[in-house]
């Protein structure tokens, strides 16, 4: 099997491609300011050659092997020495079957790639493993993020495992209690800001660089490199058998453009022989990547986004021409859906026995609007992402049923499906007679 492999930063506007080496750290082109991303030339193992490795590393019990983002990391080759690696043993997250779900989105069929089987519940592991490795890599003592709370959580959870001092920049009263405890409990130093995600980005790119702190949000390539994985892993899975579309949350856009990226190389590489389709989910409240792919145009920032899916409560996303490249290429599409939309499909992801968090459920509740619109056939092989863990954010869990939930703007949310507690004396008759 034969493999040299060069790695480098390269800019991704196509009209400059600026190269750097891959141990310098920034995260927008220096020359004109735009994204960067990894890129790799050289030789690469042939796809049966890489498809046999990623299965027989299922056997080998090495870090390495174990964490589902690294098994395949042939696709990723950044990085020159594995004993930088930081792994939690991340990834490994299964593809779940949910009939009732399938029928509530319009679909024959539905399969749920569920990140939130993460070890700190969400999908940012993925991407988190290859951003703190790289951080050790360059000797860097300090990393820091802002976060709508699971970017955070993972943060934290790696820093602590790499031995690195963990700054965390949160909106002030609006993250889910959940992950605010996590960022607590792996011991990270958490400053709550009274400004929204889009604002605190902007105040923590100057003291990263003015404090010399490394940046480990969602602009950082590695963190995109990371995050690929959700798709190999997805793709190993099926036996490297594509689907039709691939449905996800749309906030800051890195995700999208992490699956973007993945597929495209994976099609280069020989691994897949067609192209799935991405459809991206907003919510209404937050949906200025909506608005500008449909309408056309630059990106109009949302300047107060609002939706009680926090973690896409996103109103300038940093990585939209990234993300826009890859919708197009994959002749994919973005929808948006209301708050009612997005609590409603939730119960039901939760009533196929899965569960996920509030943002993770936009996913079914735009499959259900693209099926109602023709744009997705019912027939469809759809594989739709779930972000995030449903005890994420147990407290609208609880509003939702109880007929408690509202709005940002105070418009009460229907419990359409709602599953009250009730509460009983404690007599087992009467509870008896209750149950007949
Ligand atoms: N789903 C969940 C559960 C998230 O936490 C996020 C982003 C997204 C979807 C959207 O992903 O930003 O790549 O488009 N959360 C970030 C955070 C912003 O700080 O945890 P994206």
């Amino acid at each position: 099997m034969s493999s040299s492999v060069q790695a480098e930063l390269v800019c991704f506007e196509a009209s400059c491609r600026e190269r750097f080496a891959i141990t310098e750290v920034l995260y927008n082109c220096p020359k004109c300011g735009g994204l960067m991303e990894a890129a790799y030339s050289g030789t690469r193992p042939s796809a049966g050659e890489l498809r046999d490795l990623f299965r027989q590393r299922r056997l080998s019990n090495a870090p390495v092997d174990t964490s589902g983002v690294w098994r395949y990391r042939e696709l990723f080759p950044f990085m020159n020495d594995n004993a930088h690696v930081v792994t939690l043993r991340e990834g490994n997250t299964p593809l779940l079957d949910g009939p009732l779900a399938a029928q509530y989105g319009g679909l024959d069929k539905i399969t749920f790639k569920h990140q939130g089987f993460n070890p700190t519940g969400s999908f940012k592991d993925n991407g988190m493993t290859c951003g703190a490795s790289q951080a050790r890599r360059l000797g860097m003592k300090r990393v820091a993020c802002v976060s709508t709370g699971n970017t955070s959580a993972s943060m934290a959870a790696y820093a602590a495992a790499a031995g690195l001092e963990a700054l965390i920049f949160l909106p002030h009263g609006n993250i889910s209690f959940g992950k605010l405890a996590q960022a607590l409990e792996y011991g990270a130093r958490t400053l709550e800001v009274e400004a929204n995600f889009d604002q605190i980005l902007a105040l923590v790119r100057v003291l990263a660089e003015r404090l010399g702190i490394y940046l480990l949000n969602s602009m950082n390539p590695f963190r995109v490199e990371g995050q690929k994985s959700i798709v190999f892993e997805m793709l190993d899975q099926r036996d490297w058998n594509p689907p039709d579309w691939i449905v996800l949350p749309g906030g800051n856009l890195g995700n999208t453009s992490a699956f973007g990226k993945a597929l495209r190389e994976a099609h280069e590489l020989g691994l897949i022989a067609k192209m799935p389709r991405l459809a991206v989910i907003q919510a209404e409240g937050a949906a200025p990547f909506h608005e500008m792919f449909h309408k056309g145009g630059e990106l109009h920032a949302v300047t107060n986004p609002e939706t009680l899916a926090t973690a896409i409560r996103i109103g300038d996303p940093v990585s939209w021409p990234k993300a826009l490249h890859e919708v197009r290429s994959s002749c994919g599409t973005v929808e948006k859906v209301t708050e009612q939309e997005i609590a409603d499909a939730k119960a039901m992801i939760g009533r196929a026995g899965i569960g996920c968090e509030p943002a993770s459920a936009a996913t079914l509740a735009g499959i259900r609007k693209l099926t109602a619109a023709g744009v997705m056939r019912e027939d469809a092989d759809v594989v739709a992402v779930l972000t995030g863990n449903v005890l994420k954010d147990p407290d609208y869990i609880y509003k939702y049923h109880t007929g408690k939930l509202e709005t940002p703007s105070g418009v009460k949310i229907r419990s359409t499906f709602g599953n009250q507690p009730i509460v009983v004396p404690n007599d087992a008759d009467r509870i008896a007679a209750l149950l007949q």
